[in-house]
Formats: C-alpha cells, sequence, structure tokens
C-alpha cells in the first residue's frame, strides 16, 4: 500500500493567513528549520493509479498540482481520485470538495452524522447536486469492515471517536457517535494496516487496540501541550476541549504511543502554534528520542 501525506498541517495550515505567533513569524522570516504545511489530507492506493483520499482540505488544489500519480492520465477529463473518505465534517477537512464539482460523480464514504452537517450547518452536499452529483456511501461507526469500488485490495474499517463536531456543527458540545472516526487501512494481499486518525481526543480501548494491530500510524499531532493556544494569547481553547489529545504530559501522546510496540509512528494534523514544528525544538528532540515522526506535506509511504 501507497500513503501520500497531501497535506499534514492543521486548520489554517502553516504559516496561517493572519497569523504571528513564533512559528509563523519565524517561519516568513526564514528564521526557523521548519516546513510550510497545508491542511489535512492523505491518499492511499495499491496500484499508484486509484486513489481514496481522505478528507478534501482547501489545499487540495495545490496538493494534487503536486503529485503526478493522482493527476489526469487519459481521456479529456480524468483523475486519480475514484472516491472519498471524510473523517469529520470539519471545514479543514471537507470544503475541498467544492474544488472538485467539475468532476464527475463524486463518491463519498462518511458518516450520517457527517452527511447531517454537509446537507444543514455546512450543505456542501446540497450546493455541490447543481454541479456534479454526490454520491454519500454511509461508513459504520462499529469497526465492521468494507470494501470501496475501485479501491482494490484494501479493506476498510471505521470505528466512532471520542473527538469534537466542528465549531458550527449542531453537535458541537453535544457528541454524537460518527461526528469523527478513525480508520484502519487493510491491505487484503498483505495484512499490512495503517491507522489514520488526526483528530484524537481519548484513547478508548478500541483505539489502543487498532494502534497496536498496526503496522503503521498516523494520529493526531495537533498540540504538543493542553493550554498552547492560550499561552500564546490565540484562543481560550483547550487542546482535549476540542478533541484532540497533546502531545506531552501524563495521559499525552507519546506516553499512549510508548505503549505500542509494532508500529511506525507518525503524527498528522499539526497545528501551526506546535513546537515541533521547529526541527531544532527540544519537543523535537523529544519525538526523536521515543522514536515518533512528524508527517510532512509530501511525505510518502509504502507499506
Ligand atoms: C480540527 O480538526 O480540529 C480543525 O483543524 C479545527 C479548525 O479547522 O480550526
Ligand atoms: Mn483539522
Ligand atoms: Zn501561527
Amino acid at each position: 500500500m501507497k500513503i501520500r501525506v497531501l497535506g499534514s498541517g492543521a486548520g489554517g495550515g502553516f504559516p496561517q493567513w493572519n497569523c504571528n505567533c513564533h512559528n509563523c513569524h519565524r517561519l516568513r522570516h526564514n528564521q526557523m528549520n521548519g516546513k510550510a504545511r497545508t491542511q489535512s489530507s492523505i491518499a492511499v492506493s495499491t496500484d499508484s493509479r486509484n486513489w481514496l483520499l481522505f478528507n478534501t482540505s482547501p489545499d487540495i488544489r495545490a496538493q494534487l498540482e503536486a503529485f503526478p500519480a493522482i493527476q489526469p492520465k487519459e481521456g479529456i477529463r480524468d483523475t486519480g481520485i475514484k472516491a472519498i473518505m471524510l473523517i469529520d465534517s470539519q471545514i479543514d477537512h471537507t470544503t475541498g470538495l467544492l474544488m472538485l464539482r467539475e468532476g464527475k460523480p463524486l463518491e463519498v464514504y462518511c458518516t450520517d452524522m457527517v452527511k447531517q452537517d454537509l446537507t444543514t450547518g455546512f450543505p456542501l452536499f446540497n450546493m455541490l447536486a447543481d454541479y456534479c452529483t454526490v454520491n454519500h456511501h454511509p461508513v459504520p461507526v462499529d469497526g465492521s469492515s468494507f470494501t470501496i469500488p475501485g479501491i482494490d485490495d484494501l479493506r476498510f474499517y471505521t470505528q466512532a471517536l471520542k473527538s469534537k463536531a466542528p465549531p458550527y456543527s449542531p453537535h458541537r458540545h453535544d457528541p454524537h457517535e460518527g461526528d469523527n472516526i478513525g480508520v484502519i487501512v487493510e491491505q487484503i494481499s498483505t495484512g499490512k494496516k495503517l491507522f489514520y486518525s488526526p483528530g484524537l481526543g481519548e484513547i478508548e480501548p478500541h483505539v489502543m487496540a487498532a494502534m497496536q494491530a498496526a503496522d503503521c500510524l498516523m494520529v493526531d499531532g495537533t498540540f504538543w501541550t493542553e493550554d498552547e493556544m492560550c499561552t500564546q494569547n490565540i484562543s481560550l481553547k483547550k487542546a482535549r476541549e476540542i478533541g484532540h489529545l497533546p502531545q506531552s504530559g501524563p495521559g499525552g501522546m507519546i506516553e499512549v504511543l510508548s505503549g505500542v510496540k509494532k508500529a511506525r509512528k507518525i503524527l498528522i494534523h499539526i497545528n501551526n502554534t506546535n513546537p515541533i514544528l521547529d526541527e531544532d525544538s527540544e519537543p523535537r528532540k523529544m519525538l526523536d528520542a521515543a522514536g515518533i515522526e512528524v508527517a510532512y506535506d509530501g511525505l510518502e509511504i509504502d507499506l
């Protein structure tokens, strides 16, 4: 299985258009060893030709332009995107659907909860109906498996997670099963497994089980500390409150991952305030010592 990181940043990307935080300022002024990042999306394939896209970020146009394997190959209109899976209905994970409006029917796999948001609070599906058809395929929230036509040799297991629905959603403070999912992608012929979960607020037992079974993890790398946005005077929001487990500290992602033996461990969905974006920082050295990688745009993994 081939995994391509299209965008490794959280909402806003890095640097964020209006942000002057320690990281964004230094990256803009070439004062830091780090990489710019677009917003959260990956693509997976087993033949490098037919791809399942996870999330459609507002940066999708640039992400596709940077990735020849997914570009048109034959006929007057063509794409390597055979289907799309949305892990939630966040603006930074779904807005790119609008940029795909020139396409043929869009085959979109998401939970009924996500569909509800995308037909009410952020009615992308309704709007797109006048440009291209959106075929919604509901995905399970109980970890049961399914396959996707056109995406050969991959099997998917989707499970509900404790994270958060977007600020615009009626579910923001009223969690529903299926507001967010984690996905296990298994290559049928090899048994290799990826666990993808860019929004992970809590490590429930089924999450730990998925992590232990996986060969590669791409998990929530949004924040280093619980109060990172507060201490930088950006927002009063705490990491866990908005559905993201911080990396450092007791019960944080580093501690959780230290209990995972087999998998390659990669953080993804990195917020622009996170000190790990500075490749010379102490937090980054702590990750190195723990054997945890930080995803970047264009990273490709052969599993
Ligand atoms: C999230 O996934 O929590 C987002 O990155 C939030 C946002 O878009 O601001
Ligand atoms: Mn996000
Ligand atoms: Zn910033």
